[in-house]
């Protein structure tokens, strides 16, 4: 495999007594799927707050193409190429579909910028805007406020969102977290359909058959520590991947 595109080395992060993150080492080739697996609390958001410069690692080293991203702010990070959706959706109720895509990222620079429609009388960003707008299926919804979506339209704004950046990497914190069979399946299509534009996805999602059917590779974490790493297949039959989802009785 070739030197992976995201490398973390031995990242380590605690809350008061809290081990979130105990040493994680794990890395996200290029143009793949990636994804995290692993129980409540088990640390997966906390990793994307430490890749994406929300939260500081206490130890280790995250790196972007070799490139040590520790200690950068996270506006800096997204614009090294970072672009992550929230476990909880983190969208404006009265804006609409289309002004969502025009605006910077959640997490961009200061806070009064998040204030400005970045994309208005810019014409590349109004292109990307339809793009994104356009693959998502969000076309016909563009004037609609964001409250008036269902659940599933609303994570397919963020994540449309995410993507008017172009990132080289994104981050999905339960893309599919509320959506029927249907509505993850067809998210599962559009993320194929990314990957084959060679974007790397790594993404977090308790929805198993989701999961299973859409990585190339998986972590699994447990209480802050990777109890498992390798294909779907392989993750499935692990006998410690089954003793942290089921409970052990010792
Ligand atoms: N800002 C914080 N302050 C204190 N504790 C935190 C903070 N963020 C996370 N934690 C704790 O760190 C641990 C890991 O939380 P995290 O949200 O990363 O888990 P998770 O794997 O994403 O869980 P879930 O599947 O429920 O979303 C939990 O015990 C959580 O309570
Ligand atoms: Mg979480």
């Amino acid at each position: 495999m070739s030197a992976p595109l995201l490398q973390l080395t031995e990242v380590t992060k605690s809350f008061g007594g809290i081990h979130a993150l105990s040493a994680v080492t794990s890395g996200v080739p290029e143009g793949k799927i990636v994804g995290i697996i692993g129980p409540n609390g088990a640390g997966k958001t906390t990793l994307f707050n430490v890749i994406t410069g929300a939260y500081r690692a206490d130890s280790g080293a995250v790196r972007l193409n070799g490139a040590a991203l520790n200690g950068l702010p996270s506006h800096r990070i997204a614009r090294e190429g970072i672009a992550r959706t929230f476990q909880n959706i983190r969208l404006f109720p009265s804006m609409t579909v289309w002004e969502h895509l025009l605006v910077v990222q959640p997490h961009g620079e200061a806070w009064w910028r998040r204030l400005l429609p970045v994309g208005w009388g810019d014409p590349a960003a109004q292109v990307r805007a339809e793009e994104v707008m356009e693959f998502f299926g969000l076309t016909d919804l563009r004037d609609r406020p964001a409250k008036s979506l269902p659940y599933g339209l609303q994570r397919r704004v963020e994540m449309a969102r995410a993507l008017t950046a172009r990132p080289k990497l994104l981050l999905l914190d339960e893309p599919v977290a509320g959506m029927n069979h249907d509505e993850a399946e067809e998210v599962r299509q559009l993320m194929l359909k990314l990957r084959a534009t060679g974007l790397t996805i790594l993404l977090i999602e308790h929805d198993m058959n989701f999961v299973m059917r859409l990585c190339d590779y998986l972590y699994v974490l447990d209480f802050g520590v990777l109890i498992a790493e390798g294909t779907p297949s392989e993750v499935r039959t692990n006998s410690r991947v089954l003793d942290a989802y089921l409970g052990k009785d010792e």
